[in-house]
């Protein structure tokens, strides 16, 4: 059972709009929230300086950029992406070990350049809105678990701090990568909460039990009627479970 300060910690808002309402938001949740998600809506239109202003505002920045590119690219991306101070940055399992070795060491370049602590890396496995059917769309017929444990495995054997993927498969991951790997799952839903583009679902609750470190959730927060009472109800399901 979590501790209510453990709850408000495991949960991670996603801050997919644009700068004013993000700043409302990062307001709003002020002394609730410690962790706010940057992802591409937000970061391609603010760059770096939105990462400073919520560490200002007293919040932790995942920084959810999904870097995927060959090694090269990707080692210079991360450390510029690590230099903004992001806590945990996102890469693709998808670009090989070779890739996530190369993120790592971009990661470790910005901590040495900054003194600061390395920014933690998650590797995507498979993402939370795609199920087997899209899975075979792309050419990938394996089972989606095995996928996914493929992926974790290489990443976290190649550098990765941790991966993100559904709460379905967090009880599988957490046996698979041990007690210390990051687990990040989206695709979280309190009960009746809309699910809208996502497929492998689970409550906050459910994603917890699971063994997930960290809980993204973006639209049942941000498109509440009261945001702030939907990330206390959250923290309440999880505390209390
Ligand atoms: O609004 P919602 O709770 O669905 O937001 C989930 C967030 O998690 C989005 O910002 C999305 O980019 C992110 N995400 C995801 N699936 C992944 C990785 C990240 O949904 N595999």
């Amino acid at each position: 059972m979590l501790t209510e300060s453990e709850a408000r910690d495991a949960i991670i808002v996603a801050l997919d709009c644009d700068r004013d309402r993000a700043m409302e938001l990062a307001d709003t949740l002020s002394g609730k929230a410690k962790w706010v998600k940057i992802g591409m809506t937000l970061f391609y239109l603010e760059g770096p300086s939105i990462v400073r202003e919520m560490h200002e505002r007293g919040l932790n920045v995942f920084l959810d950029l999904k870097v995927f590119d060959i090694p090269f690219q990707v080692r210079g991306a991360v450390e510029s992406a690590s230099l903004t101070g992001a806590d945990i940055l996102s890469i693709h399992g998808l670009g090989s070990s070779a890739m996530v070795a190369a993120a790592r060491e971009g990661a470790e370049a910005a901590a040495e350049k900054t003194g600061r602590d390395r920014t933690r890396l998650v590797a995507i496995s498979v993402l939370t809105s795609m199920d087997q059917d899209t899975l075979g769309e792309i050419g990938i017929t394996c089972p989606l678990s095995e996928e996914v444990s493929r992926l974790a495995s290489l990443a976290v054997g190649a550098g990765s701090d941790g991966i993100v993927c559904s709460p379905k498969e967090a009880a599988d991951m957490r046996a698979l990568l041990g007690p210390d790997a990051l687990i990040v799952t989206p695709g979280v839903r309190p009960a009746g909460a809309a699910v809208g583009d996502q497929k492998r679902v689970a409550t906050p609750a459910a994603a917890i039990a699971a063994g997930a470190s960290k809980l993204v959730i973006g639209r049942p927060i941000t498109q509440a009627q009261n945001p702030a009472a939907a990330f206390k109800a959250i923290v309440q399901e999880i505390a209390a479970d």
